[in-house]
Parts: structure tokens; C-alpha cells; sequence
């Protein structure tokens, strides 16, 4: 088991080793037994997060506000609009001072072609560890919680399960390809066979499914691509039917298009969930397009595992802070 992080920054977990991980799963899993227990977990007294959103969060900003509360410390909430960075102050600038004033940074910056290289900046800058709360390419606060929500429902041995990220038609807003990638990367490592669905001109960057396949290679894995969404329900373990912008292919930030509407039978029904095999879970990393990507009769029914996948948010945004931020 890997024990030395402090310091480390958390931008994709492709930078984490699998050691590196298994240890934030027993980290996560440990401080779910202690919340559970309401015993204290005060292992960052007195540490202050600044939490840099250019976009909107319900889960993220408040598993790490709440998170550093029950580790005790405290987040400082930074809607960056209303930061010198409106009137054009450089990452640097921003990396380096709050770095004097504090004890992490965590950014959500998912502009396309511009998130990643944001926090990049940022990492290269900051003298403290640098925690990526979703960019243009990686979520992988989120990738980490659906990880350990398929753990607890399926087993920690997760060698040869099923699991379909399929696109689905939504309506709401252009929304960052960082949840499939980071998903697509992350499972083979644990020797999962994924199956990744989309219709045409969604396709996902070609060096990420190379490293995916990679990751497969290496870890007992398997990726197939289709683009028959019947296909990635047929048996499959755990599905993720989700919608991604058209990045890849269109970087129009325009939100409905003809592609979008030519694709609106991808949706999440309780006849496709048919499909899957015996106690099949259904997740999302949410905010869903309820009716658009899924019918309620699914993301309601017994097959639904998004508030306990939600939950687990707050327990391994913890274990991120309480590693990196503290530790060794
Ligand atoms: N899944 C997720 O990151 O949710 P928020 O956008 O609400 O943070």
C-alpha cells in the first residue's frame, strides 16, 4: 500500500499509481465507517482549501466544503467571476498567493482546450497541493466515487464486471466529455470490461481510447466501442447512460444542434434496462437531464444507485484532502 502523499496534486488519476488509488479507496471506505459512526476525523486542523469554481456545483463544492469541515479545517468558496482573474489576472499570480495564504487549491475550469491547461498552470505555480474539481478532460473526484460506489454494490473484486458508458440525449447544456474519459481510463485498471456507447461525431479523443486500451492491456481490462446503444445494455453489470458535448468533433459552444436532435432515442428506459443482467446498477454523476437521458421509472427505480454514488463524493473528496493536504 502506497502511504506518501502530501503534497501530491490530484489533477487525472492517470497520474495516481493503482497503489495510489487502492490506498484513497481505504482511506474513503475508513472515513465512510467513521461518518457512519459520527466519530471525529480531524486530521486537517486548522487547514484552509480554496475551492475556485468558473462553473456551477451542487455535489462537488459541497462534498469539499463539507469534507474539510468534518476533517477540521475550512473551505473558502471562490466564485472566480467575481476574482481578479474577471479582469485578467494570470494563474500564476493566483497559484502562488494562495498558496502564502493556504493549504490546497481545488479548481473546476471545464472551458474546452482551456480547463486542463488552467490547472496545469496552476499545479506548475503552487507550492501546495493543486485538486482538479472537474476540467475540460478529467473529473476525477468523480471517476474515484462511482469506483467505490460499484465496489460496495458489486464487490471490491471488480475483474470481469460489465460496465456501459453510453451517451444519452440532454438538453441542458453542452457538458464536458471529463466524466466518460475519466471513467474509460480509470475502469481497465481494475480490470473492468467497459463498453463505451455513442452515436457518431461523440467520439471521445483517440489518445484517450488509446490509453484506455493500454490500461486494459496492462490490468486485465477489456474497451470495445459501439454505437448501438442496444448492444451496450445487453448484459452489462452497471450502466452509465450520460450525455457529452460533441467537443470532439464540433467545439461550438451552442447547446442544440442537428446532430443533438437526430440523437434523441439515447435515452435510459426501463425496456433497456431489460437488457442488462440481474441486479444491474443504473448511475450518474448528475445533475441528469431527468426525461431527456432517462425515464424516472429508471433513475427512481430499483435499479437507480445515484444518491449513494453522490454520497460517496463527500467521503472520497475526504479521503483526496485528508491524503494530500495532510499525511505523509
Ligand atoms: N457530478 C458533479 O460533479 O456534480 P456537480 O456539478 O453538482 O458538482
Amino acid at each position: 500500500m502506497q502511504t506518501i502523499f502530501r503534497g501530491k496534486d490530484l489533477i487525472t488519476l492517470e497520474d495516481w499509481s493503482l497503489e495510489e488509488i487502492e490506498t484513497l479507496l481505504e482511506v474513503s471506505y475508513e472515513l465512510k465507517r467513521d461518518f457512519a459512526m459520527d466519530r471525529p476525523t480531524v486530521y486537517l486542523p486548522n487547514k484552509t482549501v480554496f475551492l475556485m469554481f468558473f462553473e456551477q456545483s451542487t455535489r462537488t463544492r459541497n462534498s469539499m466544503e463539507a469534507g474539510i469541515t468534518q476533517l477540521g479545517g475550512h473551505a473558502h468558496f471562490l466564485d472566480t467571476s467575481k476574482m481578479q482573474i474577471a479582469h485578467g489576472e494570470v494563474a500564476k499570480d493566483t497559484a502562488i498567493i494562495l498558496s502564502r495564504m493556504g493549504h490546497a487549491i481545488a479548481c473546476r475550469n471545464c472551458f474546452w482546450k482551456q480547463g486542463n491547461a488552467y490547472l496545469r498552470e496552476l499545479a506548475k505555480w503552487a507550492t501546495v497541493p493543486v485538486i482538479n474539481m472537474q476540467d475540460d478532460l478529467f473529473h476525477p473526484l468523480q471517476a474515484i466515487a462511482d469506483l467505490m460506489t460499484i465496489q460496495e454494490k458489486k464487490g471490491r473484486n471488480t475483474r470481469n464486471l460489465k460496465v456501459s458508458v453510453i451517451w444519452a440525449y440532454a438538453t441542458t447544456h453542452k457538458k464536458p466529455i471529463s466524466v466518460p474519459v475519466s471513467q474509460v481510463l480509470l475502469f481497465p485498471r481494475f480490470g473492468i470490461d467497459v463498453t463505451l456507447a455513442y452515436p457518431e461525431g461523440y467520439d471521445l479523443p483517440d489518445w484517450v481510447i488509446e490509453k484506455a486500451r493500454d490500461n486494459a492491456r496492462k490490468h486485465g481490462g477489456s474497451l470495445r466501442i459501439t454505437h448501438d446503444q442496444e448492444e451496450a445494455y445487453r448484459d452489462a453489470d452497471v450502466v452509465f447512460p450520460k450525455n457529452w458535448g460533441s467537443w470532439v468533433t464540433n467545439e461550438s459552444t451552442e447547446v442544440v444542434d442537428s446532430l443533438l436532435e437526430a440523437n434523441r432515442g439515447w435515452k435510459c428506459t426501463v425496456e433497456r434496462m431489460a437488457l442488462t443482467s440481474q441486479g444491474s446498477l443504473y448511475m450518474h454523476a448528475l445533475p441528469a437531464d431527468r426525461q431527456n437521458e432517462v425515464e424516472d421509472a429508471v433513475i427512481d427505480g430499483p435499479h437507480s444507485a445515484i444518491y449513494d454514488e453522490a454520497e460517496n463524493r463527500l467521503h472520497t473528496a475526504k479521503a483526496v484532502m485528508a491524503l494530500t493536504m495532510g499525511g505523509r
